[in-house]
């Protein structure tokens, strides 16, 4: 966190573009027969294997019934669904979020900002920026706000604007961020040729077109601005075949892929290589990569990769049933009970020092050219 001078602030509504609000029902799960076909195993699968009764905190399953619902709280932006007793944004067009927007997944979503930090050996960014010349700054999807913070710290001159569909960021930051409710699957609202440097992380699940998104930040960046995106790959991998077909990490990776696919927003960036495709096809220049893999889990001789697999498994542990909640009931139509079960088979996974689970991460970035 940022031990700057911090000063309140609170999300700018959305800029006249609520044409509609989001549907309040949640979406037809997928049939038993598709769920079959992508190898998602049945519920019944996970709740008659014999576990240990502890491990998985109950949260905020409080169990409603199944439709998503929507709680009339006074104005729109606050207007959240709730499934299964965790809440979700519901407002703006079809940004229906497959994330949980509760205090709870807020502090799990900081955690994992530390595990990227980690991950990416304590950087903010790769591209190559120079101080000087950074004056304004957009952190699309900036979730609980962290990085737009500790950018701000490190760029004390420049201005720093970021974006989400929910009102969960921190009140209190430095007095050269702040915070807006813009949905990125729309067209963006800020003028031509506006920001130097242009954030894109984590947006698995979020993005209904890759090459509209980098279309939109190829326009709002600067001449020489760069923009950048890191992603996780959306399976887990093992070397020595200690992640097997069927085991509830291998299941993780299927089920955000198959719900990706439902919601029409991918979780497959990594996969289908879309950093590069979209940058390059929007204009962007001087595209580069960097790759790194994570040890999930603690399981890895070397120090630094067992940290960094360590803080994944603690962001995932702060709120596994937040992290499956929506996919699991919604997408696959299993009832907390059941996608209860799955997550304290994934946990006892998580901290299975004999299965050597890792995924890749990628950081991609690119410059408008001059
Ligand atoms: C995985 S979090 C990533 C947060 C942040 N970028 C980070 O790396 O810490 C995804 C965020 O996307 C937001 N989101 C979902 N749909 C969105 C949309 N259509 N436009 C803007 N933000 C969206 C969610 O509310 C959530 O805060």
């Amino acid at each position: 966190m940022s031990s700057s001078t911090q000063s309140p602030q609170s999300p700018k509504s959305p800029k006249g573009k609520v044409t509609s609000p989001a549907p309040a029902v949640a979406p037809t799960p997928l049939s038993a027969e598709a769920q079959d076909a992508a190898g998602i195993l049945p519920a019944t699968y996970w709740t008659e294997q014999p576990l240990p009764e502890e491990d998985v905190d109950d949260g905020a399953s409080s169990l409603g019934s199944f439709n998503s619902t929507t709680a009339s709280l006074s104005t729109s932006i606050y207007r959240y669904r709730e499934v299964h007793g965790r809440t979700y944004h519901a407002e703006i067009g079809n940004a229906e979020s497959w994330e949980p927007n509760d205090q709870r997944h807020v502090d799990a979503m900081e955690i994992v900002h530390h595990a990227i930090l980690v991950h990416m050996g304590g950087k903010l960014y790769f591209s190559p920026l120079e101080q000087k010349k950074v004056q304004k700054v957009l952190d699309i999807a900036t979730g609980a706000g962290l990085w737009a913070v500790d950018f701000a710290d490190e760029f004390p001159n420049a201005e720093v604007i970021g974006t989400d569909v929910t009102p969960i960021q921190p009140s209190w930051v430095p007095p050269n961020v702040q915070f807006e409710i813009e949905d990125c699957n729309q067209q963006w609202t800020w003028p031509a040729n506006t920001f130097d440097f242009i954030n894109l992380r984590s947006l698995m699940g979020v993005v209904d077109d890759w090459n509209a998104l980098y279309r939109n930040a190829y326009r709002v960046a600067k001449p020489g601005g760069y923009v950048e995106c890191y992603t996780t790959s959306s399976r887990f991998l093992s070397d020595d075949g200690s992640v097997k077909e069927g085991s509830s990490l291998d299941q993780w990776g299927r089920v955000f892929r198959e719900g990706g696919k439902k919601l029409g927003r991918t979780f497959s960036v990594y996969e289908e290589d879309l950093q590069r495709k979209c940058m390059e096809a929007a204009g962007f220049v001087d595209i580069e990569f960097k790759d790194i893999q994570v040890p999930i889990g603690v399981w890895h001789p070397e120090k630094e990769e067992a940290e960094r697999g360590l803080w994944w498994k603690l962001a995932v542990e702060a709120d596994l049933e937040g992290w499956i909640n929506y996919m699991w009931n919604a997408v696959l139509g299993w009832s907390p009970d059941e996608a209860k079960a799955f997550a304290r088979h994934l946990k006892r996974d998580l901290n299975n020092p004999k299965i050597h689970g890792y995924f890749m991460g990628r950081v991609a970035w690119g410059r408008k050219p001059e």
